[in-house]
């Protein structure tokens, strides 16, 4: 199975890099073909909010990294998104490449209702946040960056089959246990 997974966190040692890490190893290991995209090292301009991809099928701006990225989406039959929480959401640049995508992603019926692009494919939820566990849940913390991206990657189609949220990043640092889930998570692809 092909794999994309995007990492929206810019701290190459962070908890969510070294989640994603275990994560992809366990899942090559597994024999599925992995591929990571980080989204600090991308190029992409914010949406003009024209609406004109919606109707022509295709971004009206210049190329840029929106449309690799959309590929390797279309590529991929499994997408994971590791994301800390950034004011109780995903962070800016991950919320832009996807405000970019949304002519890939989801199409419209005559009425005006999303249509899935993407249906029968699986996603998993990687977030991260200092506020610490029950509280990252309870105050919507990594619990906001999961009904986030549910937002965007379930109108897609994706069927989200399983999410980690570790909260307390700042006074709990990973341990190995944590590696581990995120090992179990991608095995059970
Ligand atoms: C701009 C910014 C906003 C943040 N907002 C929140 C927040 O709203 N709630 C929270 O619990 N942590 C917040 N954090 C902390 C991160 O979620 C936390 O440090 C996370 O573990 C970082 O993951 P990383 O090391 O993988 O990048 C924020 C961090 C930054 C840089």
């Amino acid at each position: 199975m092909n794999i994309l997974i995007i990492n929206a966190s810019p701290k190459p040692s962070g908890s969510i890099s070294q989640m994603l890490a275990a994560f992809a190893q366990a899942a090559a290991e597994s024999g599925h073909t992995v591929e990571t995209i980080t989204t600090s090292r991308l190029s992409v301009r914010h949406c003009i909010g024209c609406m004109s991809c919606r109707t022509k099928g295709q971004c009206c701006l210049p190329p840029d990294d929106a449309q690799a990225v959309l590929e390797k989406i279309r590529w991929c039959q499994a997408l994971v998104v590791g994301a800390p929480c950034y004011w109780g959401n995903m962070p800016g640049e991950l919320k832009v490449l996807f405000d970019r995508m949304v002519y890939g992603l989801i199409g419209e019926s005559r009425l005006g209702m999303p249509q899935p692009l993407h249906k029968g494919k699986a996603a998993y939820i990687i977030s991260t946040s200092t506020t610490p566990f029950p509280f990252n849940i309870l105050y919507r913390q990594t619990r906001g960056v999961v009904r986030a991206l549910r937002e965007i990657l379930g109108y897609s189609g994706f069927r989200i089959k399983g999410k980690i949220e570790r909260g307390g990043t700042k006074n709990r640092p990973l341990t190995p246990r944590d590696l581990d889930r995120c090992r179990k998570l991608a095995r059970r692809i």
